[in-house]
């Protein structure tokens, strides 16, 4: 079979899965779990037709998805895929471009730095800032401490790369009581030790609260949150990131899903986040682009292009290319997908599409108030917290939810008690489905 076929029947197979996603079980049954043994197989010697693998892979493997890409995902905040953004993907996949540098691809060049300079419009963050598409909040949250703790370093007069950890300066990172464990594990992967990183308290809201903060000086990394992944709620920017700036110290915002909040009506509490040093922000997430599309966004271009350059004699490029930018260097478009959500939604499509999700999440949230839940936080943006009359039914409740299998979403713990959450975020998410929602939850609520 060549190449066309192969892609069409490709083709063909999604477009059969995408029809289904709004009646499919959100997460697999015991049957489509079990036919996963089929994998299971030797590595073959000689090896299988195209077609043949295709269509293991989509047997037994669409049968197995969970349906985040459906209309009834509220799990984890992670969106689905808008159209134009999965589409540009395919394209990309033909092109099979290695998109580190104008060199490599001029295309993919060209079309990053444009989606670069309309993440920092439609965010409203400092036009000079330099943006890495990189693969994950996680790995984007790596460069930009990375970036943060050279810069402060060479402000002591300490050459990081030449000289490297060893006998420096210490640089302190502040963290709040609830910072996402991503923000941690990079921290931790960089060396700042778990047990050496000074921990800011936070109020009932899950905000940190300026009163408590420890004391900063320009020897300090403070990372804040533009969405709290329970409650969705901000750090108080506008109360804290003057005076820790003043201090000389360099602000990290974790914004992997509530940063988007600023291109809609909900930015009144983001106001004040761009006057940090650096942010994280997903695609993948509520954006509604497909995997792995993240943002590392910093005020000070240069410092990102220092920390990350991996100029070679045989590939240099320059300072903004995008393998300069991120941790990879051999890489993937990843900032074209993101280019095509921005210009199919536009700044009105991605702000409609932003207030919608939070005005279902608080519709949510008003309907299984009145079926007598606790809702355990204000509903700033698309996050509903939830609780039931004691821990075990809102285990138990959660629980047979996820076995019916009309919608999915997560445990989790809150102030030390079970809980679960449920994140408004997949563009396909109609009225109909958190009303469907709310339903099945009342009914188990009185079961
Ligand atoms: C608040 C927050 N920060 C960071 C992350 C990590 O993002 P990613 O999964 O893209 O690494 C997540 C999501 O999982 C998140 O919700």
């Amino acid at each position: 079979m060549d190449d066309a076929l192969l892609m069409a029947d490709a083709d063909a197979r999604a477009a059969h899965y995408l029809d289904s996603v709004a009646t499919r079980r959100v997460f697999p049954d015991q049957q489509a779990l079990a036919a996963l043994r089929e994998f299971e197989e030797e590595l073959p010697v000689s090896g299988y037709a195209g077609k043949s693998t295709l269509a293991l892979l989509d047997t037994v493997g669409s049968a197995a998805a969970v349906v985040s890409n459906g209309p009834r995902y509220f799990g984890f905040v992670v969106g689905a895929a808008l159209p134009a953004g999965a589409a540009a993907e395919r394209l990309m996949l033909a092109w099979d471009q290695c998109a580190s540098s104008f060199n490599n691809s001029p295309v993919a060049a060209t079309v990053e730095k444009v989606a670069a300079r309309w993440i920092l419009e439609i965010l409203d963050l400092p036009r000079e800032g330099a943006v890495g598409f990189g693969t994950s909040a996680t790995a984007c949250a790596i460069a930009c401490l990375s970036a943060a703790r050279r810069t402060l370093l060479a402000r002591c007069g300490w050459d990081f790369d030449r000289d490297g950890l060893s006998g420096a300066p210490e640089i302190k990172a502040v963290v709040s009581d609830l910072a996402h464990i991503t923000v941690i594990k990079a921290l931790r992967i960089l060396g700042f030790g778990t047990a050496r990183l000074l921990i800011a308290p936070t109020d009932d809201h899950g905000r940190i609260d300026p009163a408590q903060m420890p004391p900063l000086d320009d020897r300090t990394i403070l990372c804040l949150q533009a969405g709290e992944v329970n409650t969705g709620e901000f750090d108080p920017f506008t109360a804290l990131i003057p005076r820790v700036r003043a201090a000389g110290a360099w602000v990290h915002v974790d914004g992997a899903f509530g940063l988007w909040a600023r291109a809609s009506s909900q930015r009144p509490p983001t106001e004040g986040v761009e006057d940090a040093d650096s942010w994280t922000v997903d695609g993948h997430k509520w954006l509604n682009t497909p995997y792995d599309g993240a943002m590392a966004i910093c005020r000070d271009g240069d410092a990102l292009a220092q920390a990350m350059n991996s100029d070679a004699a045989y590939a240099t490029a320059s300072k903004d290319a995008q393998k300069n930018l991120t941790l990879e260097f051999s890489r993937r478009a990843r900032g074209i997908p993101i280019w095509a959500a921005l210009r199919s939604l536009g700044r009105e499509g991605v702000g409609e599409m932003v207030d919608r999700h939070c005005r279902q999440a608080r519709e949510l949230a008003e309907r299984l108030r009145g079926a007598g839940y606790e809702i355990l936080n204000r509903v700033v943006i698309n996050q509903v917290l939830v609780r039931a009359d004691s821990d075990e039914q809102t285990i138990a409740i959660r629980e047979a939810a996820q076995a019916l299998g009309e919608a999915w979403f997560g445990p989790t713990v809150w102030q030390g008690r079970p809980a679960f959450r449920l994140s408004v975020s997949s563009w396909r998410t109609r009225d109909e489905d958190i009303e469907a929602l709310a339903a099945m939850l009342c009914r188990l609520k009185k079961a």
